[in-house]
């Protein structure tokens, strides 16, 4: 595990662009501090889940210069990769968390996210692995909660049997789903899109891609 170790060094290297959390299972008052600090400098604020090693986190906010987008990914490698394209690319609107995004109700407060995405994720999909699945209805509560009245989700997959699940979960939940279609390439949707980088993997495998937007 030695690059593993590497990796959790280089994140401590970014102060600007990565918060490293030391603890996996807590929240520090500092990286909230932090946080109410930049969100308070942007009218936006957009959050990202599992943002991987951040492609479609870097268009975000290069295309929403006025938005923080802030990325929270559990894999230190992937951070620090993502926080080190952001520095290349001058973006300081970005900020990516090595935290498990599972935290979001530690993080941020009521009514203050504009967006969250959740862009494939792991799908979890035996039987006994279905209550490790990042969209569970208590994740999707907090969600709710946190964001502004005219918030929404973006959540994209290629499992459809996550992908209508989820949507079940939005409509019991409440949420209405203002835009969906099982088949994202064909649609009228892709000209909106933001790719990443399993996106392509799936694309080239040749598998449908599903995505939705849902509206508290
Ligand atoms: C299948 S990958 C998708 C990555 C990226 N969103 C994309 O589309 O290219 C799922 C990502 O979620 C991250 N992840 C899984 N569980 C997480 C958690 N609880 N908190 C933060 N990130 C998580 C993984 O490390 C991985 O980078």
């Amino acid at each position: 595990m030695a690059w593993e170790n590497q990796y959790m060094q280089m994140v401590k290297s970014k102060p600007g662009i990565i918060l490293a959390e030391e603890d996996r299972s807590d929240v520090s008052d500092a990286a909230r501090l932090e946080l109410r600090q930049r969100a308070a400098s942007h009218k936006r604020l957009f959050v990202e889940l599992g943002s991987g090693s951040g492609l479609h986190l870097l268009t975000l906010a290069e295309q929403n210069r006025d938005a923080l987008c802030i990325g929270l990914e559990i894999r230190f490698k992937r951070a620090f990769k993502t926080g080190e394209k952001a520095e290349r690319m001058g973006l300081s609107n970005l900020l990516v968390m090595r935290s498990d995004a599972r935290q979001i109700g530690q993080l941020f407060g009521d009514g203050e996210v504009d967006g969250f995405f959740v862009n494939y994720p792991d799908p979890w999909d035996k039987r006994r692995w279905l209550k490790n699945r990042l969209l569970n209805p208590e994740l999707l509560l907090t969600m709710r909660r946190l964001l502004k009245p005219d918030g929404f989700l973006r959540y994209k997959t290629d499992h459809q049997e996550y992908f209508a699940s989820t949507a079940k979960l939005l409509a019991d939940g409440g949420w209405r789903i203002a835009k969906q279609t099982t088949d994202l390439l064909s649609s009228s949707l892709t000209d909106e899109n933001i790719p990443t980088e399993f996106e392509y993997l799936f694309k080239s495998q040749g598998k449908p891609l599903c995505m939705l937007e849902a509206l508290t």
